[in-house]
């Protein structure tokens, strides 16, 4: 018996880095998991995930997408790290960022709303990122699309909370993750980036997981509008 036994769970973006940890221990505590990816991994049906071709950077209709029938939850994890000089941003790339990190979102709930919508309590996880809470050079298209996410969830959670739909973010640090690999790619940087972290590591994908499966769970039922800075302490402490 898990503590999730019974529940069913959307993670979108479950197949790499923190989503698919994510995936792992919802499953492990019993869950029903679907995953919502471009790609699958073998690992997602040897865990008897069900898993969907998505993009949720084009419209969901358009692809043929339809809602699951009723969800506990949903995290969407899809993002990107982008770091360039503000001279060197376009227009694109501040719009791409938007599209996959808040959009891309948007479409989600949008189609899955009324799965969630059922009167037993749901929750609603998103990815922000340290760098929209600290200033952060290079960080100017993501931060500015992850701070658009935590606007985007604390107005949800105000307008959901009479529905009984809950919605929480978690904001990492730099996360040992595929996504991360040009900033963590090698011992050096690995190294030179714990150090910059007060508590002296980098952000390893169980980490944000085991934050996400919290605001995921019925133990963190009376929390909603909330950031958890899950991020060694670089957002709030001088050590
Ligand atoms: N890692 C870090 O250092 C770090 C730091 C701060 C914030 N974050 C945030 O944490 C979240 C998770 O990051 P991560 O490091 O776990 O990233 P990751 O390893 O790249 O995983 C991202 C997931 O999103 C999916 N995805 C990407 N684009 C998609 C699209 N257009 N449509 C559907 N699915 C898409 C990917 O699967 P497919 O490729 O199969 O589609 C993958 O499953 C992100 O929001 C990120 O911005 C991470």
């Amino acid at each position: 018996m898990g503590q999730l036994d019974g529940r069913t769970y959307l993670v979108v973006g479950g197949s790499s880095g923190i989503g698919l940890e994510l995936v792992r221990r919802l499953r492990g505590n019993g869950a029903d998991v679907l995953v919502w990816s471009r790609t699958a991994p073998d690992e997602l049906s040897e865990l008897g995930v069900a898993h969907t071709v998505v993009d949720t950077t084009k419209s969901l209709e358009e692809q043929g997408i339809s809602a699951p029938q009723r969800l506990d939850g949903l995290a969407y994890c899809p993002g990107s790290i982008n770091l360039r000089p503000f001279s060197r941003l376009t227009d694109e790339d501040f719009l791409a960022e938007y599209e996959l990190n808040v959009l891309g979102a948007v479409r989600t709930l949008r189609l899955c709303l009324p799965a969630l919508t059922h009167g037993d309590g749901a929750s609603v996880v998103m990815f922000s990122t340290v760098a929209a809470q600290v200033g952060m050079g290079f960080h100017a298209s993501i931060g500015s699309a992850k701070g658009a996410v935590e606007g985007l969830g604390r107005s949800l959670a105000a307008e959901f909370a009479p529905k009984l739909v809950r919605v929480n973010m978690v904001a990492p640090s730099a996360t040992d993750t595929p996504l991360a690999e040009r900033i963590l790619g090698n011992e050096k940087k690995r190294e030179a980036s714990a150090e910059r972290h007060p508590l002296k590591r980098v952000g390893e994908p169980a980490d944000m997981a085991a934050a996400a499966q919290y605001l995921l769970s019925p133990d963190s039922g009376w929390m909603t509008g909330q950031v958890l800075r899950v991020d060694g302490g670089m957002s709030s402490l001088r050590v």
